[in-house]
Formats: C-alpha cells, structure tokens, sequence
C-alpha cells in the first residue's frame, strides 16, 4: 500500500520532512477491521509524536490518528461491521496511523459514520468527540441527554474553538442543561466559538476568572481545560467552586500544585483518549457506542462536523502544511486531508 511517513527527525521546513512509502498491505487480526482511508483529520497528537522521534528512529513511521474510510476486510471475531460500510474513527496511537491508502482498528473503537456527511466532514470528527465526550461525561460525571442536569450550574471550557473545544462545547450545550462559557481570544475565534453553541465567551489571554465574575457568576462548577494546564492552573483554583471538578486533557511539564485545590475540596482528573485502545481495557466498546451516538446527533441536526477547512489531497507537501497551521496554536476547527 501507498502511504506518507516521516522517516528521520527533520526540521518542519524540511521539504524531506514527510515521504511517499510503499509498504505490504496490512492483513486483520481476529478484532480487526482493514479500513480504506478516504479521508484523514490533523491533530496536536501528529505533531507531538513527529516531534518525539529521536535522531536513531529511521523506520517510516505513519503518523494521523484521525481518519473515515470503508470497510475493506474483517477480522474473523468481527460481527459489528460489513464490509462495505462506511465508518470514521480515531485509531490507536501504539499502532500506525490513517496517512495511508489502509489502516487496521481495532472494531471496538470504530462507528459508522454520519450519513449526512461526506468522508471529509466525518473525519474531522472521532479524534475530538472521543475526547470530549470522555472528559465531559466519564470523568467530570455530566449526563449526556439530561437536559435538567446542570440548571443553575456553569461549565466552563478553556480553549473553545481548538479542535477539542470546538465538539466539547457543542456537546455540552446540545446534551446539557448547564451554562457553557467556552473562551477565545480573537474576533474569529470569538465568533466560531459562539457558533459552536457557548453562552458565553471570556479571553483566555487576559484575566478569565475576572471576566467570568463581570458576567455574574461567582465561580464556575466543572473545568474541561483543552490548553495548557500549567499556564491556567492557578486560575483554575482561583475560578472553580468549593466541590468542584476540574479535566484536563495537556500533559504538563511540571506538576501541577494539587494543594491548591484542597481547602476547596476540588477534584482533579486527567482524561487521554488513547487510554482505552493502548491498554485494551474491558470497557474499550464504550468508544464504539460514543461515536455511534455522535453520529447520530449529527444525523438528526443537534450537532455538526467541525470541518473548517479542505487542505486537498493528502500529499508529503499538503501533510507539511497541515502540521505548520496545527503547530501554530490558532487552529480553528479542523483541517482534513482527503487519500486518494
Ligand atoms: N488527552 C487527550 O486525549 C487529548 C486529545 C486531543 C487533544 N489533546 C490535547 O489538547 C490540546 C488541544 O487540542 P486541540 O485539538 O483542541 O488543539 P487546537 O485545535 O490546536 O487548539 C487551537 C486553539 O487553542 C486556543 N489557544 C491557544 N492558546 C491558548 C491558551 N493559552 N489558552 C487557551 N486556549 C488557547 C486557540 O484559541 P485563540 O486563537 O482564540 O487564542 C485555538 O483556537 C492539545 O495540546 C492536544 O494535544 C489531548
């Protein structure tokens, strides 16, 4: 099969940076789905891997952990799928990537993908939703559907028009009764923040509790942090309530300060979407289910693709590009790259 790697560790600028390999066609295992990728999402994730590779590392190494296609074969426990379907999914990081003509994944974490959209739009998908989901619903405890739940309760999502806010705040606002303020810090992020469906949006880049306190509200009940945890942290225990709980899915460098949330009570939990697929845990069915329910929102309209822009056929060239624009920090939604 066809396929882009990045072979050595090269400066982004590098036009060898990313190379067209040809690789054997890989064959299912008994879990296994042999997906034909038809289109492929660009996440932090691409460039911090390409980034950890070390000098020594030269065996090709596909990169893109985002991706739609159709099913092309099935592993022999397999009973969920067809081949044929048409499905999206985000993959696994311990195994390669979607920047090739066939990927394999394991069917546990796969979902037919919306009807209503094409491969593109489906694939700026998994990635973020599994993400966001996981964070809002299984760690911060948020019920999905119930529409009650967080009356009188605010939610707060830093970074909302990144790839992570952008489906964070949707599914919040659209599966929730709690106020979203979501931020951003410029007009156009602004703006697609708000049509993502927060309330209320604050700048991440001035004094975000103050501005949440001008608002009206005295503090916030839940964080779903989608930046940097070092860079809010103190903000974060200085904004959420006594009983609070905090997510945040940005490693860090440096260990956050855990005493400075102890006279609130507050709880703090790290979500990573990889989780479940890396350590094959038993409840890896759940991420099936979740983009299976996502698919479904979209399909009847509560939710959309957060597909922003089309960066054309995927090419070492147009990879290159899309990691530059990734890597500047100012993503707004999602860029997605279509394999021919
Ligand atoms: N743990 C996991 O499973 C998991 C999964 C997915 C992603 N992640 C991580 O989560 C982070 C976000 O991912 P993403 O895909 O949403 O990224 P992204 O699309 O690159 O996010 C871009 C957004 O970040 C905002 N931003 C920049 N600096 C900020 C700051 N200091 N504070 C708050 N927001 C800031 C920008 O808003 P403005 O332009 O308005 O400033 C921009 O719209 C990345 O570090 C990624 O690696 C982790």
């Amino acid at each position: 099969m066809k396929a882009i790697a990045v072979t050595r560790k090269l400066p982004l600028d590098d036009p060898e940076l990313f190379t067209a390999v040809d690789l054997p066609d890989p064959v299912p295992g008994p879990q296994d789905l042999l997906i034909r990728v038809k289109a492929v999402s660009i996440n932090p994730v691409d460039y911090k891997v390409r980034r950890s590779r070390k000098e020594e590392d030269t065996e090709p190494k596909i990169l893109g952990w985002d991706a739609a296609g159709t099913v092309e074969a099935i592993g022999e426990e397999v009973t969920r799928f067809r081949v044929g379907e048409e499905v999206y999914y985000a993959g696994d990081i311990t195994r390669p990537g979607s920047n090739a003509q066939y990927q394999l994944v394991d069917h546990r974490i796969v979902a037919k993908k919306p009807q209503t959209l094409d491969f593109e739009a489906a694939a700026a998908l998994p990635l973020v939703s599994i993400t966001a989901w996981e964070c809002l619903f299984d760690r911060l405890g948020l019920k999905a559907g119930d529409l009650k739940e967080g009356k009188d309760k605010v939610l707060l999502i830093l970074s909302g028009a990144g790839g992570v806010g952008s489906i964070g705040t949707q599914l919040a606002a659209a599966l929730t009764g709690f106020t979203v303020i979501a931020t951003a810090s410029r007009p156009e992020s602004v703006s697609w923040t708000q049509s993502m469906g927060a309330h209320h949006v604050v700048d991440h880049s001035g004094d975000w509790p103050a501005q949440i306190e001008a608002l009206g509200f005295s503090g916030v009940d839940y964080i779903a942090c989608f930046a940097d945890t070092a860079t809010h942290w103190e903000a974060m225990a200085r904004a959420i309530k006594p009983q609070g709980k905090i997510c945040s899915i940005v490693e860090s460098d440096t260990i956050p300060d855990l005493g400075l949330l102890k006279s609130k009570s507050v709880t703090f939990v790290w979500e990573s979407m990889f989780t479940r697929s890396m350590f094959q845990t038993p409840d890896m069915i759940a991420q099936h289910e979740l983009l299976a329910e996502v698919a479904q929102l979209v399909d009847a309209g509560h939710i959309r693709s957060i597909l922003r822009e089309r960066g054309g056929k995927l090419t070492p060239e147009s990879l290159a590009e899309a990691h530059r624009a990734q890597e500047s920090g100012r993503s707004i939604g999602k860029r997605v790259l279509t394999v021919a």
